[in-house]
């Protein structure tokens, strides 16, 4: 490859920005690792005088520190600012935010690998346009074939084992191999990782290729669960994915 991963991230995050991000308007920023080169070049172009006046909605713990530490301003989704003047409910320019996986060409969606998609989701759906950075490692032709940890699923903790029986009675006639395995924290810290809403994340592992025509059936059976919060397949979200192939050039996916 002419390019690293890393410098295939910053390449599509750059060339997000570029294409998708005007002065005046109110951007939402994605969590991940990739998202933090689109805050950086925010950063460069505003320094510049290339933008001027951008409002941030974080989507993340992770998010919000990188526009705080940054110096940019902040625009946080609770704040009534942000419903302030806009009549309908897409008070958001434009979303750039990053993915596990992106199945071309509708451009669905598997996020939560972070464990931050519930947030995501909610800022995607008052966005007048969700835009994903990746590089080419996460495009695929069908969902669950390069990001293999499944469906994230957050829960409220006390839901866990009712959404578990609940996600196999619903789904197990089609998904036969399908497990819920709650998902573990690590890194020096024993036990369930815990969301930034305070939940737990179970992931759906289909044991299978998932037929394309399942996910909206899918989707719809867990977001449906009482203890539900969100699931990370994103179905007919995404407007535009600009993804850096290992040769560094970057391809605008609609
Ligand atoms: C966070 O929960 C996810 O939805 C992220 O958007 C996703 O994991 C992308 O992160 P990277 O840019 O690190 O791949």
């Amino acid at each position: 490859p002419i390019v690293t991963v890393e410098e295939a991230k910053r390449l599509a995050a750059r060339a997000a920005v570029d294409q998708f991000i005007e002065s005046d308007t109110i951007v939402g920023i994605g969590s991940g690792s990739t998202i933090v080169y689109v805050v950086e070049y925010l950063r460069e172009l505003l320094d510049a005088g290339t933008l001027r006046n951008l409002r941030l909605v974080p989507t993340s713990f992770q998010s919000r520190q990188l526009i705080l530490d940054a110096q940019l301003n902040l625009l946080d989704l609770d704040h009534p600012g942000l419903f302030a003047k806009a009549t309908g409910p897409k008070v958001i320019d434009v979303t750039i935010d990053g993915a596990d996986e992106i199945a071309l060409p509708c451009l669905s969606l598997i996020k939560g690998g972070g464990g931050c998609h519930t947030q995501e989701l909610m800022v995607a759906s008052i966005s007048k346009r969700l835009v994903i950075v990746a590089d080419q490692s996460k495009v695929t032709e069908a969902l669950n074939t390069v990001y293999l940890k499944g469906i994230p699923v957050e829960v409220v903790p006390a839901a866990r084992l009712l959404v578990e029986r609940h996600i196999h009675a619903a789904l197990e006639a089609k998904l036969p191999e399908l497990q819920v395995a709650l998902r573990q924290c690590g890194h020096g810290k024993a036990g369930p990782v815990v969301t930034d809403n305070g939940c737990f994340i179970l992931d759906l592992l289909p044991g299978q290729q998932i037929p394309g025509a399942l996910l909206p059936e899918i989707q719809s059976t867990l977001t449906a669960i009482p203890g539900v919060t969100s699931c990370g397949l994103f179905l007919g979200m995404a407007s535009a994915a600009l993804v850096c192939s290992s040769d560094g050039i970057v391809t605008c996916h609609t």
